[in-house]
């Protein structure tokens, strides 16, 4: 096992997953993924899914890295970019199953608001890049900002809520992690780009198991 920090050879030409991942298969993207805690869960509970890592924080992503390492999995890729550039510009349309948004920076000042994360431009990028029935799964602490996501998200009605999906504790970020100590509530809840009610791959929570 090789290290799973992807340095592009330029910023402006299109990933390609089956090159990045060397082999094919549905394909998840975590943007803000900081020490990796999801992702390390995520790629052992689907193994043949192909995941990608987004942080702008190169000593976070060195953290998951070795992480990704020391537990042997393969099939994770870490990109040290801007998030919304890189979904914007660098993935492909029609081709991402999932993506994975946790405790992103919520910037509540209003004097920070163009710093957030979710504006409609970048709801329209997500709903691009995803295939028809793609998902979007996302948590916060802040009450507010789940509100604010849900507006911005299903504004356009590029996207519907649907319960979250059920996580095991394994499965929590650092952050959750200390969120949860601290005692604080989380917020949880899934969209999805599907107009059909196609079935999901990721069971509800609360949902029985088949
Ligand atoms: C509050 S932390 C949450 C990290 C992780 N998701 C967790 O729950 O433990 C937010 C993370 O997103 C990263 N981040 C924030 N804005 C970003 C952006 N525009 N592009 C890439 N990474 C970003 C930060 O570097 C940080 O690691």
């Amino acid at each position: 096992v090789t290290s799973a920090l992807y340095k592009p050879a330029d910023i402006l030409t299109p990933l390609r997953w089956d090159e990045l991942f060397g082999r094919s298969g549905p394909v998840e993207v975590e943007i803000g993924c900081g020490k990796g805690t999801f992702l390390a869960w995520a790629a052992k509970a689907r193994p043949t899914s192909n995941f990608l890592g987004i942080d702008r924080l190169l000593l976070r992503l060195r953290k998951a890295d070795r992480k990704l390492l020391r537990l042997g999995v393969t099939n994770v890729r870490l990109l040290r970019l801007e998030a919304s550039y890189v979904v914007a510009k660098l993935i492909p349309t029609g081709s991402v199953a999932a993506y994975h948004i946790y405790f992103p920076d919520p910037w509540p000042k209003r004097r920070h608001a163009a710093k957030r994360l979710f504006r409609p431009s970048f709801v329209c990028q997500l709903r691009r890049t995803l295939k028809p029935d793609g998902e979007v799964h996302f948590a916060t602490d802040s009450a507010d900002y789940l509100a604010e996501v849900r507006q911005v998200m299903t504004a356009r009605r590029d996207f519907t809520e649907a319960p979250a999906a059920e996580l095991p504790e394994e499965a929590r970020t650092d952050f959750e992690r200390e969120f949860l100590a601290a005692g604080k509530h989380i917020h949880r809840c899934r969209f999805s780009s599907s107009r059909a009610g196609v079935p999901s791959m990721f069971p509800a929570h609360g949902a029985a198991a088949i």
